[in-house]
């Protein structure tokens, strides 16, 4: 699984709770939490619902979404669907290409980032780190933005 995501995951939380896999794929890090006695949720274009429209479900601990906000055009929604299906203090964590990555198109700045955050987030922590992809038909390096948040009590 995403090793980012399962050390954040220990850092933040004492006991396993529920979450949400944004842009869930092939469900590899839900399995893994899953085996982690974790509640999780995957929620896919390939199951039927797009993150660049409004979604709202039971309240988690804890949203993630890895390499999927590169593709979304409606950013604020999906931040906005981030913020309204996590419980108070929840915690957020994103992976996804930095604007210094050379390989990637689609990718933001973590100025752009920090807009969208601001206001329903705070402990807003943005790192990037360089990761080598190494399948077979692509082997390169990437830069990876890393977000993690808490769920800010309005
Ligand atoms: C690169 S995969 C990442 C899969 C998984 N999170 C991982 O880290 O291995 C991106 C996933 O985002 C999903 N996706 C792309 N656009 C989406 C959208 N508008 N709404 C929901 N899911 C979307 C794709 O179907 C795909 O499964």
């Amino acid at each position: 699984m995403n090793y980012r995501l399962l050390k954040f995951i220990k850092e933040a939380f004492k006991n396993p709770g529920t979450a949400l896999d944004f842009g869930s794929g092939e469900g590899m890090d839900k399995a893994c939490l899953k085996n982690l006695g974790w509640i999780v949720r995957g929620v896919d274009l390939k199951s039927g619902t797009d993150l660049n429209l409004p979604f709202e479900a039971k309240k988690v601990d804890l949203v993630y979404a890895n390499y999927l906000l590169q593709f979304l055009d409606n950013k604020k929604q999906f931040i906005d669907n981030c913020f309204n299906n996590l419980k108070k203090g929840g915690r957020l964590f994103l992976h996804t290409f930095d604007k210094s990555d050379r390989v990637l198109k689609k990718k933001i700045s973590t100025k752009e980032l920090k807009k969208l955050l601001r206001d329903k987030f705070e402990d807003i922590e943005i790192n990037i780190f360089s990761e080598f992809d190494n399948h077979p038909k692509h082997r390169h390096w990437h830069k990876i933005l890393e977000v993690t948040a808490k769920k800010r009590e309005l």
